[in-house]
């Protein structure tokens, strides 16, 4: 997929704010040595940075762009050009920081563990994950997208259960920490502009698809997307449209 970092950042406050609601819950630590995992543009990378201002922190994606993008604002971390998926750090971490990447990976029964296993014992493992997959948000790309027009170009790109349920990860993470908190929260999101919902989603997985299709195709998929988008998202009388937007948190401590 190609990000685009500025698309990515028209909503770069809701995006934001699930971000300093994780951290929030990371209390009692003083991390020396920190990964923030899938990165972007740093946006969240500078929060970690400004609360601990004397760890070595190190920020791992594997998107040109959205890197090129932290690197220029925050020079003062190290970046790492990599796949979490095949991702090893180079010595064990304090902290391991993810906010709304790691549903971009499968298999997360071997990942999550995976991850674990890079922390110090006491080390905490902080992520937040989109869980909007039931909404219509993400219901109309889904259906869409595996429609008879567009399911011969994109029906492989798409991930209806992009994360496991709470129990899941409850079952599979439990017996590895000393502790592990999980959670949802939804937010409202406010938000103005033409088809807001439709900008929102084009900065991640549905520009996702759009970058995979020509051009011509790029722009009569968005079309149909945007005119079921907008009436699934109606604006209301004094110009904002409504977003509930849900996400799942989890902080576990090994
Ligand atoms: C929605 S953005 C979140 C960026 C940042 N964490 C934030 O909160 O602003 C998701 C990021 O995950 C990265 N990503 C997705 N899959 C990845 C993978 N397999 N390996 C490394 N990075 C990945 C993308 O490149 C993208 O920058």
């Amino acid at each position: 997929m190609d990000w685009n970092p500025q698309q990515y950042l028209k909503f770069g406050g809701q995006r934001l704010r699930p971000a300093h609601d994780l951290l929030a819950r990371v209390t009692g630590t003083a991390p020396q040595h920190i990964v923030d995992l899938g990165c972007g543009t740093g946006t969240v990378t500078a929060v970690l940075r400004a609360r601990w201002p004397d760890a070595h922190i190190v920020g791992v994606d594997n998107s040109k762009p959205m890197l090129q993008r932290a690197q220029a604002e925050l020079p003062d971390v190290s970046w790492e050009f990599a796949n979490l998926a095949e991702w090893t750090p180079s010595g064990p971490a304090d902290l391991l920081v993810s906010n709304a990447a790691l549903h971009w990976l499968d298999n997360h029964p071997t990942l999550f563990p995976g991850l674990l296993s890079h922390l110090r014992p006491g080390g905490v493992l902080a992520v937040q994950m989109p869980a909007q997959h039931g909404a219509p948000s993400h219901q109309i790309g889904y259906e869409l997208a595996e429609s008879a027009r567009w399911r011969g170009r994109l029906s492989g790109l798409v991930r209806r259960q992009p994360i496991l349920d709470p129990d899941e990860y409850f079952a599979l993470l439990r017996p590895l920490v000393s502790s592990l908190d999980l959670w949802f929260t939804e937010y409202i999101q406010v938000l103005t502009g033409d088809n807001p919902v439709a900008e929102f989603t084009k900065g991640s997985f549905v520009g996702a698809w759009l970058s995979a299709l020509p051009s011509d195709e790029a722009r009569e998929f968005e079309s149909d997307y945007r005119q079921q988008v907008a009436a699934a998202y109606p604006v209301s009388g004094d110009g904002v449209t409504l977003f509930p937007f849900r996400r799942f948190f989890l902080v576990a401590q090994r």
